[in-house]
């Protein structure tokens, strides 16, 4: 990929389709994509874009102050609007797995129907790439931000739409964001799903089980990252099982760590991480997030499995 042609071409590609006086929001979550999506938009459209964080409550630890000073540093205003309220009832009572996606699904575009209406913008720029479109296409599962694909005219939300990097998977977007001289901590970001929390947390998805997850996560990203391994991640299981807290027998729950190498999430196979590795972050687990009993090791590639649990 030529990466100052392909930036000179979304930088004007979007100028001709923004015209004049129109506004865009772009709608980041603080991953590469969405970013790099943002960073491209603002070269065209300077003081035309705003760029707003959604906080629907399933974000990791620290991960909304990160993104923000990323976003001061690049002389921009993150807006950030918290609507945590709003995705926790959205997903109230819901068990399964594509009625949870679909539901953070329209909870997000309603949402964002209301930012673009507040910030009066006649565009939505998203950082969708093709990974999402393929997957979607094959319905192998909702993703959240490609709503062309599945039948949904964004226009009945209010949105037009714009995805520069839609022809692009992900290595591409990193170097991209490498030569775009970002913090390696974000070009080299493990990928992280639109519906953040949310999606690893098995059955229902409330405050408290997200708590759990979100104190799993730092601490297995914190001792499993590495340059290897394309994402590893906790997910809290609706199974129970037995164990025993302060000496007492009871029925905790169950965290499974998922971790994979791939190039493109297309497949994925698992990486053969040190026992004692594992055995670190389990204790670690067992130790701080609460009612936890067991800690198990997911060995399966993908396919037979997904990446994400739902
Ligand atoms: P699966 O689980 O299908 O995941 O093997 C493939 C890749 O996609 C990510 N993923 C998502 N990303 N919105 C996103 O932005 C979503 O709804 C979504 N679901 C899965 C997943 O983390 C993996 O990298």
């Amino acid at each position: 990929m030529n990466i100052d042609k392909f930036l000179k071409e979304k930088i004007a590609e979007i100028k001709k389709k923004v015209v004049k006086n129109e506004k865009a929001l772009v709608a980041t979550s603080g991953g590469v994509d969405s970013v790099v999506a943002a960073i491209i938009a603002k070269r065209a459209l300077g003081d035309n874009l705003y760029v707003l964080l959604l906080d629907t409550g399933f974000m990791r630890e620290g991960e909304i102050e990160e993104t923000k000073n990323f976003f001061e540093k690049e002389g921009i205003t993150l807006e950030i609007w918290d609507v945590k309220e709003k995705f926790f009832e959205a997903l109230k009572g819901k068990i399964d797995p594509e009625e949870k996606r679909m539901s953070f699904r329209e909870c997000f575009y309603k949402t964002l129907g209301q930012a673009v209406k507040s910030y009066s913008v006649d565009f939505l720029i998203q950082g969708t790439i093709a990974a999402d479109i393929v997957e979607t296409q094959k319905g192998i599962k909702t993703q959240h931000n490609v709503l062309s694909q599945v039948g949904i005219n964004p226009l009945s939300f209010g949105l037009k739409i714009i995805e520069p990097l839609k022809e692009l998977y992900k290595p591409d977007v990193r170097k991209l964001a490498k030569a775009l001289k970002f913090p390696k901590k974000i070009y080299d970001r493990q990928p992280f799903p639109g519906p953040g929390l949310s999606v690893r947390v098995i059955g229902e998805v409330t405050p408290d089980r997200i708590r759990k997850v979100r104190i799993a996560t730092s601490i297995v990203e914190k001792t499993l990252t590495s340059s290897k391994i394309f994402q590893v991640f906790p997910v809290l299981l609706s199974d129970k099982a037995t164990g025993i807290i302060s000496g007492k027998r009871v029925y905790g729950d169950i965290i499974a760590i998922r971790a994979v190498e791939s190039k493109d999430a297309i497949t994925a196979k698992v990486p053969k991480i040190q026992l004692s590795k594992l055995e670190k972050v389990m204790k670690e687990i067992v130790e701080k997030v609460p009612d936890v009993v067991k800690v198990l090791y997911d060995i399966t590639p993908k396919p037979p499995s997904t990446i994400e649990y739902i």
